[in-house]
């Protein structure tokens, strides 16, 4: 893996986050290229990352074996169009991580042969925690397979998919899921300001919470409604909580959150596959 040339087309915030990673995992800065429209932008990744920068796709197409596409969904399609003989004639893997195009929009743009990984990661991959799911075509090798997980393992942990309609429930659960962990801090935050505590106690109190009860659950072999119960006393404070959660249909109500999310993210796709 670490003989690899990996390329970037967009050189933002996941593409800064993933060179990181793989910097910080030991691949070499003189393998890894970024391509990007904006000057400046490819000015500071190649002072600050030393990796190697280009204005124009087509040079980085033929100088890796791996492009990831880490520009916004909506010009995923100019891209690709802009460059497709560089494709054809440099074959490389391609990784694609724009949320919402799926593998028959990128194979009728890039053509059917391509060996193609879509990948749905989240936004803790901008600070290395992220959860990230992968989908690989029939093209994909066994070496690109371990290529392309490398690369988003670098960011945070990886899950692959066998069938491609699984993205759009990961999509649902962690690519929409840090957003469900922000509203239930910021309810809470609330709250505790209400019962007395000032905006900063209460905002320190609640974010080392979450991480606490995150660690915990990473850590431990049980279900998360075990470690729920062994913290929750009969005829205790968490028991009162707990119940009025239930009581106002808690559970119910992510479900039906989960549901519309996955239900987007289908809607969605058709709308961008559409170019
Ligand atoms: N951020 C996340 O946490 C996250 C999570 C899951 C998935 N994703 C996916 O990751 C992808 C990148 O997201 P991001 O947040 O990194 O976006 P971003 O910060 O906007 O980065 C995209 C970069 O691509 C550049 N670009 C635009 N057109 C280009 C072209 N024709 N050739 C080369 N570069 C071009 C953009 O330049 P300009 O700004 O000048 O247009 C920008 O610098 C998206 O598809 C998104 O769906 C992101």
């Amino acid at each position: 893996m670490k003989t690899k040339n990996i390329g970037f087309i967009g050189g933002g915030n996941m593409a800064s986050s993933l060179i990181s990673g793989l910097l910080a995992s030991g691949h070499a800065a003189q393998q890894i290229w970024v391509s990007d429209t904006d000057e400046d932008k490819l000015a500071d990744l190649g002072k600050n990352l030393q990796v190697n920068t280009t204005l124009i796709n087509d040079d980085l197409i033929s100088a890796v074996d791996v492009v990831v596409l880490a520009v916004k969904p909506q010009v995923i399609a100019k891209v690709i169009k802009n460059s497709t003989a560089s494709f054809e004639q440099a074959n490389p893997l391609i990784v694609s991580i724009a949320a919402g195009i799926n593998q028959s929009s990128l194979s009728k743009w890039l053509g059917t042969d391509k060996a193609v990984v879509r990948c749905m990661p989240n936004t803790p991959a901008l600070v290395q925690t992220g959860a990230t799911g992968l989908h690989a075509n029939q093209n994909v090798s066994t070496a690109q397979h371990d290529l392309a997980e490398n690369i988003l393992r670098s960011v945070g942990i990886t899950v692959w998919v066998e069938s491609e309609t699984e993205l759009d429930a990961v999509t649902a659960v962690s690519g929409s899921g840090p957003a469900y962990f922000f509203l239930l801090m910021e309810a809470m935050q609330k709250s505790a300001q209400a019962l007395g505590l000032t905006e900063e106690t209460a905002q320190l109190l609640i974010e080392q919470t979450a991480l606490g009860a995150a660690k915990i659950a990473l850590e431990s072999n049980e279900s998360p409604g075990t470690l729920r119960a062994r913290v929750t006393s009969p005829g205790g404070t968490t028991e009162q909580a707990i119940n009025t959660f239930n009581q106002g249909g808690f559970t119910e109500l992510v479900d039906k959150a989960l549901q519309a999310a996955n239900n987007r993210s289908i809607e969605l796709a058709k709308e961008l596959g559409e170019g």
